[in-house]
């Protein structure tokens, strides 16, 4: 699926995260070049899973990963945010979910969705549309703060990706 650049994000939607860099924990990043090195498989299995610690990730604040080549969206909900995303009746939503389905029960704050727009692939704005969620400028897909699809062309909700807390802080996505 191809993925185009959207408009340009702003400082505080889009902090990029260089996932070898700073999100992955550093076992995983020294492990790759090494892996590659020895087998194509084992090189695929490495890139399946991304570890991020999101400890630093301030409430308010999305920060954007990379996991197999797509951005992964990482949203440290507000009280507010995370209080409009449950107080709707999913039976109006194109995409029935609750909020509590999307998220992982004790980090109900966290909110991890993959960032490509149902609709064609485009990569969502965060904080942006009439729902506070994001807003796919391409052909004007809304999602709320649950990142349910709610206007616009797109059939679902952005996906949620397999992911589980392999600690407190960080995340293994994958
Ligand atoms: S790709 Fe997002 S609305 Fe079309």
């Amino acid at each position: 699926m191809a993925t185009l650049d959207t408009a340009e994000p702003t400082r505080r939607d889009f902090l990029y995260l260089a996932t070898g860099a700073v999100a992955t924990v550093g076992v995983a990043a020294l492990a790759w070049p090494f892996i590659d090195q020895m087998n194509p498989d084992a090189s695929a299995l490495a890139l399946a899973s991304t570890e991020v610690d999101v400890s630093s990730v301030q409430p308010g604040q999305i920060v954007t990963v990379k996991w197999r080549g797509k951005p992964v969206f990482i949203r440290n909900r507000t009280a507010k945010e995370m209080e409009e995303a449950r107080n709707v009746d999913i039976k109006t939503l194109p995409d029935p979910q609750t909020d509590q389905e999307r998220v992982k029960k004790g980090h109900d704050s966290l909110l991890i969705v993959v960032g490509t727009c149902t609709h064609l692939g485009c990569v969502p704005l965060g904080h942006a549309g009439e729902y506070d969620g994001w807003f796919c400028p391409c052909h004007g897909s809304v999602y709320d703060t649950s990142g349910r699809i709610r206007k616009g062309p797109a059939p679902l909700n952005l996906i949620v990706p397999p992911y589980e807390f392999i600690s407190e802080k960080v995340v293994k996505i994958g």
